[in-house]
């Protein structure tokens, strides 16, 4: 059979198109379920594909100094929880962060030039690792742009 152009111009948009799907923030389609317990309690679920894997890996080598918390956990779960993290970890260098936060990362400056600076500060809001201030659907990891909300102090 053969195709005719116009499909296959179709099909070779769609295919240019992936790498930009691809790069859509999400969570994994099939969180780890230890991750989901220990790592969603204090804070939402950080996408694992915003830090690197050695981001990752100190941060789960350091729980019990976690940000001025103790998020200490057993070494079984720990070790589960650090797999699942590095097999979707970012290798991107952007998103290599030298405090281990996401909100420091170049990426994450990168994305958020456009904020103006009174909107972190904004009582709603206190810390930029808050992104459910703003991002009405990050717990369920969708940082969809078009559902972006600034805090009402910050939109004047
Ligand atoms: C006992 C509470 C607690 C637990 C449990 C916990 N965290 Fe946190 N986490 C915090 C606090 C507090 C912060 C700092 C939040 C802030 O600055 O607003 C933080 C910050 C973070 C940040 C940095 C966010 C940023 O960009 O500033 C990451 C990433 C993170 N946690 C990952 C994890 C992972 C992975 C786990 C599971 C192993 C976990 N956390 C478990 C309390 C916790
Ligand atoms: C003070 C509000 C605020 C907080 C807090 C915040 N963001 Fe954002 N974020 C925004 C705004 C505004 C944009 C720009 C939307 C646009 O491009 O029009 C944005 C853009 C993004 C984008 C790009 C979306 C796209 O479709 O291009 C991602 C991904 C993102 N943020 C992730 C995060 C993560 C992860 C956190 C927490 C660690 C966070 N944000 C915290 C306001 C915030």
């Amino acid at each position: 059979m053969r195709h005719s152009p116009r499909l296959i111009a179709i099909a070779a948009l769609c295919l240019a198109a992936l790498p930009a799907l691809a790069d859509k923030l999400r969570l994994p389609a099939t969180p780890n379920a230890a991750w989901q317990e220990e790592c969603t309690s204090c804070h939402l679920g950080y996408p694992p594909s915003l830090l690197t894997a050695a981001n990752w890996r100190q941060m789960m080598g350091s729980l019990d100094r976690h940000f001025g918390a103790n998020a200490r956990l057993d070494p079984g779960t720990r070790d589960q929880i650090l797999v699942f993290l590095e097999q979707n970890a970012s290798t991107k260098e952007t998103r290599q962060s030298p405090s281990l936060r996401i909100s420091e990362t170049p990426w994450f400056r990168h994305e958020h030039d456009e904020v103006p600076a009174r909107a972190w500060s904004d009582p709603a809001v206190k810390s930029a690792a808050n992104c459910g201030a703003c991002h009405r659907g990050a717990a369920k990891g969708n940082y969809d742009e078009h559902d972006v909300v600034l805090p009402v102090a910050a939109r004047r």
